[in-house]
């Protein structure tokens, strides 16, 4: 509607602009050849004043075309026929990780949908295809049964973080179940191969060091985390009952943590906290000692990842993360340090319940099966990931486009 409003706006500007002009000339012409001197001169005067006020109207032309959505200026997308086209349909895609694999969907040239409630996700990370031909946004939780013709489903939509996973556990339980109950039988309908993300806490608090996929978890059924650890677990179950009772074409990515653009800003993890504590200059809060280790993979290697997992033949769960291990307690001086002038301590808080001490993926099974590795070192995918924060708190007006281009974020 914008658009439509804003190319009629421009239309009769433009139109506005030729018939003045034609008229202008005209009485230009036939005047100087009638009137005495003096009458030529204040023609002139006017003509003159005519000039600055289309000058003026050309200056305000310009901005309304640059205030216009970027309706023809999409990044260029490979090229396919309807033969190798796919209907992919990505849910939760305009979440954190699902925005980075729609845009590497769709510079691949695919027709891609995304069916998403909000709840942590916003049409900002999305809005570089909006108006696209081969993008669609579905307002739609996926908790109620969706309708679609696709071939390939991406199974992302679940708040990822502990403060949202938390804020309703009963949904997150049902968005993991119920919903995940609904996009395998789209699946089974549509015989489209179905990608679940599950996680890294599937194997809670883990005994065995780096976990590999073969080892079944530690978790505590009835601990604050477990509406979402639980619920990737019977995600999981639920993707092999119907792969076994169904002959359903599942793939199971165990993401571990990630990190990059387009993070929350206030969804409490890592990450994202310290770089904002660092960038604003506030102390950076550890809870627990900090020796508790973590390995952060850079967003752009995990959309490899999932993409390189959907086109192998390989059903089993397979761990995507980046293996290098560190303790919180480095990645807080880290950050730090990569935030030139920032002045921020770093301070201590008491544990929280249930957190896991050591995470690290075993990725042999993904170097294996799908030829996969990260290569986006830890210097680079924070530095990114710092301005695209810098910039976000800097932002002070809606129409800035926040969310960088499609190409933008890739290592
Ligand atoms: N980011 C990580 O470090 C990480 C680690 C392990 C697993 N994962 C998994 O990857 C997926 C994406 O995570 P993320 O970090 O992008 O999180 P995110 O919160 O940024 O994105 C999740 C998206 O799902 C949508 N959503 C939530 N419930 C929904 C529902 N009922 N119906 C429709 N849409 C719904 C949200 O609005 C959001 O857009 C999640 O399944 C998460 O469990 C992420």
């Amino acid at each position: 509607m914008r658009e439509m409003f804003g190319g009629a706006c421009i239309i009769s500007i433009v139109s506005v602009l030729l018939l003045y002009n034609k008229v202008q000339s005209e009485d230009a012409i036939s005047s100087s050849l009638d009137e005495p001197e003096v009458e030529v001169a204040r023609e002139g005067r006017e003509l003159d004043e005519a000039n600055t006020r289309i000058k003026l109207l050309e200056a305000k032309l310009s901005e309304l075309e640059a205030r216009l959505p970027r309706a023809n200026s999409f990044p260029e997308t490979k090229f396919r026929t309807y033969r190798d086209r796919k209907r992919i349909l990505v849910t939760g895609g305009a979440g954190f990780v699902g925005s980075h694999l729609v845009d590497t969907l769709m510079l691949d040239g695919h027709q891609v949908f995304v069916a998403d409630n909000y709840f942590t996700g916003t049409r900002r990370n999305i809005e570089q295809w909006i108006g696209h031909e081969n993008f669609e946004m579905v307002h739609h939780d996926i908790v109620n049964p969706l309708y679609l013709e696709v071939d390939e489903i991406y199974h992302l939509a679940s708040p990822a973080s502990p403060p949202h996973y938390m804020y309703n556990p009963v949904k997150t339980i049902k968005t993991n179940t119920v919903g995940t109950v609904n996009m395998l039988g789209l699946a089974k309908r549509t015989k489209a191969r179905i990608l679940i993300a599950s996680t890294s806490e599937v194997y809670g608090d883990p005994e065995v060091h780096p976990q590999p996929e073969s080892y079944w978890g530690n978790v505590n059924p009835i601990g604050p985390r477990a509406c979402y650890d639980e619920g990737k677990r019977v995600a999981e179950t639920l993707a092999y009952a119907y792969h076994k009772q169904s002959g359903v074409d599942v793939r199971v990515a165990r993401i571990f943590n990630t990190y990059g653009p387009r993070m929350h800003a206030n969804d409490g993890r890592v990450v994202s906290n310290f770089v904002i504590q660092a960038l604003e200059n506030k102390p950076i809060t550890i809870y627990g000692s900090g020796e508790q280790t973590r390995s952060f993979q850079y967003v752009s290697d995990l959309v490899a990842g999932l993409v390189a997992l959907m086109k192998s033949d390989y059903t089993q769960p397979v761990n995507i993360g980046n293996p290098e291990e560190r303790s919180i307690n480095s990645f807080a001086a880290l950050i730090r340090d990569l935030v030139p002038g920032s002045g921020s301590r770093i301070v201590h808080k008491p544990a929280v319940e249930d957190d896991p001490q050591r995470r690290r993926p075993d990725i042999s099974t993904a170097r294996r099966e799908l030829g996969w590795a990260p290569s986006v070192s830890i210097e680079k995918g924070l530095a990114k990931t710092i301005e695209y924060f810098r910039k976000e708190l800097g932002r002070s007006d809606n129409s800035e486009k926040h969310n960088g281009d499609a190409t933008e974020y890739v290592l």
